[in-house]
């Protein structure tokens, strides 16, 4: 195939600085500061090739997944206070009322930390998963030479059949045959669903937009070797527009809004059932769509759900009448909570629920995502070995096997899987960020015993809303330390907490910065990556249940 050189108006821009320095500063600066300099630090240099050919747009590649629009949002008029930017950059300008039950003597409880995968992300400390003494900033007297960044899209919209769309028609339904409504209910006799389906929300996509600025902001410096090299980094997604949305405002925010197309290829990898793609690895991993093996935590978090909101239905049920609540409308209107925020900016459905009901809401979805896709999971590891393959082969420099959910196709080849590059970021699906943090045996953020099935929520450090947020991202650093240790050193990090590995990978040492050796590591990993038996955990008929850690393997028969 061709390459396809692209001039830009980069090469203007630059001669036009030029120009100007040179007017200014006639005799200091010179043209050989800037130019024929591999070295300088200009990213990308005028003339490095710019592929739109080899990486086609999603309108090329297809399988956009469902994109139903919902009503414009009209906050404006719709919230019941302004979204005034007073810190808490992780939800602005979202605005997220107090619960039920709280006064203004009340301490500020922010509910929105207690929504499990429909959380906004926010900073995590390394103290959560027990090093207190951690930055993410690299420890003195190391250097970094490479990040590899696994990140999940924004806020968006419910996936296709979810929870609140049923609520909805169910009130359509009662309204018909006669509801009433009153007092915190009042909202719903003029309540409409305004919800899409599945695709990024205007706050979802500043989500993913400031996650690029940071990581500008942090790494930008690690550029250079692309700069040295004259050559684009490749950064990956799927094919579903909220995963192409959430690469380019991720781009956006790292290179800029109408330079990223010239300065970043963003591969879009096909994404439907049947299909291999590291980021959609339930698309051929059968047993994960098999109710007994896949989703054991769905079915473990609605029993829990059935017998924790008794007093809440109680208390809404005696506002309405001519429609019976449940547990699972409970849910809803919880979830309705989050994506309404999420999308509107503002939900009348959130200060209908306590503390302690938000609270339950977390522990629902702890259960759900610990034996979905967390170590209570048969499926997994083997759904987050094709990443964790993907990470070895960057590592090592050498092509990964082809037993995962991987893509052969694209990942042998410098073009279309590179092993050298300084910065590396893939988008995913937070299910696929927990299967990963499983498949890496990243066990500390897992501690403690199985999580109980009717709330025993203290005893395990796993809590759902600080690894599968809307925009979680895990990153390793890999570092060189000469002053400390001799050889290259490499550690993890999931949501700025800095994850230790001594006791998860044998052989590392205790490590206030979190810190192991780069070799040991990888052979750790590949360790790891042979006991994932992907076909047997993936199509084999065995039988799983939750209140087990399984370390994310299904059982031997
Ligand atoms: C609403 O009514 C329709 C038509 O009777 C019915 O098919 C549907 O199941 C009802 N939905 C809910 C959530 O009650
Ligand atoms: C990586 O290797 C490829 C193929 O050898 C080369 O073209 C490219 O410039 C290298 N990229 C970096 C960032 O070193
Ligand atoms: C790999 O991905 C490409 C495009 O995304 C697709 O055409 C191909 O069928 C995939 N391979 C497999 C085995 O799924
Ligand atoms: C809550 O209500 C459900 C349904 O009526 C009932 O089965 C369950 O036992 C109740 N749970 C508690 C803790 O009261
Ligand atoms: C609610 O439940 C009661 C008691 O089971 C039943 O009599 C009534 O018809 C139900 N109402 C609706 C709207 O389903
Ligand atoms: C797709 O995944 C299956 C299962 O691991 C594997 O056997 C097959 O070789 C893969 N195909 C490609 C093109 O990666
Ligand atoms: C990469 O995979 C494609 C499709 O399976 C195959 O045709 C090609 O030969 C492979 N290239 C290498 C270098 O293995
Ligand atoms: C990037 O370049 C620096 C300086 O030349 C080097 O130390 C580092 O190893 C390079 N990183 C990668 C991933 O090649
Ligand atoms: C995974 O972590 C556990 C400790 O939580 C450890 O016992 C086990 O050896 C680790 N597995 C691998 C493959 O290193
Ligand atoms: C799996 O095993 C169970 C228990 O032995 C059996 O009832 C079931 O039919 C099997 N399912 C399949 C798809 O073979």
């Amino acid at each position: 195939m061709k390459m396809q050189v692209t001039p830009t108006t980069r090469t203007a821009a630059f001669l036009a600085l030029f120009a100007h320095a040179a007017a200014a500063a006639p005799t200091t600066i010179k043209a050989s500061d800037f130019a024929g300099s591999a070295t300088a630090d200009v990213y990308p240099p005028s003339g490095t090739p710019v592929n739109s050919e080899l990486f086609p747009p999603e309108s090329k590649v297809g399988f956009p997944g469902p994109t139903p629009t919902g009503v414009e949002p009209f906050a404006i008029q719709t919230a019941k206070a302004y979204p005034y930017n007073d810190g808490n950059a992780n939800q602005f300008p979202l605005v997220i009322p107090q619960p039920h039950g709280s006064d203004s003597a009340s301490p500020r409880f922010d509910s929105s930390k207690y929504w499990g995968n429909l959380a906004p992300w926010y900073s995590l400390r390394s103290s959560d998963y027990g090093l207190p003494d951690a930055s993410p900033l690299v420890p003195e007297s190391c250097d970094i030479t490479q990040v590899h960044l696994l990140y999940r899209h924004g806020a968006r919209y419910p996936t296709s059949g979810a929870a609140p769309g049923t609520f909805a028609q169910k009130i359509v339904n009662a309204t018909k045959t006669g509801l009433a409504v009153s007092g915190e209910l009042a909202f719903l006799s003029d309540w409409t669903y305004k919800l899409g389906a599945e695709l990024l929300t205007p706050f979802g996509r500043s989500q993913n937009f400031l996650l690029g600025v940071e990581y500008r902001q942090l790494y930008g410096h690690i550029l250079n070797n692309f700069t040295a090299a004259r050559t684009l980094p490749v950064f990956r997604t799927q094919s579903q527009d909220r995963m192409v949305k959430t690469a380019e405002n991720f781009a956006a925010g790292f290179f800029g809004v109408g330079e990223y197309q010239d300065q970043v290829s963003i591969e879009i990898l096909v994404e439907t059932p049947g299909l291999n793609n590291s980021g959609a690895p339930y698309e051929i991993c059968k047993n994960s769509n098999v109710a007994s093996k896949g989703s054991i935590g769905s079915t473990v978090a609605n029993r829990f759900a059935a017998n924790v909101f008794n007093s809440t239905i109680a208390r809404l049920q005696s506002q309405a009448s001519g429609i019976n609540f449940t547990s699972v409308d409970i849910i809803a209107m919880l979830q309705l909570c989050s994506y309404e925020t999420h999308a509107l900016g503002y939900s009348s459905f959130c200060s209908l629920f306590s503390e302690e009901d938000f609270l339950n809401y977390e522990y629902y979805f702890d259960l759900s995502f610990y034996y979905n896709n967390g170590p209570g999971s048969p499926v997994a590891a083997a759904q987050g070995k094709s990443y964790l393959d993907e990470f070895i082969a960057r590592f090592t420099g050498e092509y990964p096997a082809a037993n995962s959910a991987l893509n052969q196709t694209f990942d042998n080849s410098t073009t279309f899987f590179p092993l050298n590059q300084s910065i590396y970021a893939d988008a995913t699906h937070e299910v696929v960020v927990l299967d990963t943090l499983v498949a890496f045996n990243l066990t500390a953020l897992f501690k403690g015993p199985p999580l109980g099935l009717t709330g025993n929520r203290r005893q395990n450090s796993f809590v759902a809303s600080k690894l599968v947020p809307f925009a979680t991202h895990f990153t390793a650093q890999v570092l060189s330390c000469p002053a400390l240790q001799p050889t290259k050193q490499i550690r993890f990090i999931i949501n700025d907490a800095v994850i230790p590995i001594d006791e998860s990978y044998p052989g590392c040492p205790v490590d206030p910065n979190g810190l192991c050796s780069f070799d040991h590591v990888v052979s750790v990993l590949q360790k790891r990556s042979a006991e994932i038996d992907f076909d047997y955990d993936c199509f084999a008929n065995y039988t799983a249940s939750a209140g087990v850690d399984y370390n994310g393997r299904a059982p031997r028969l």
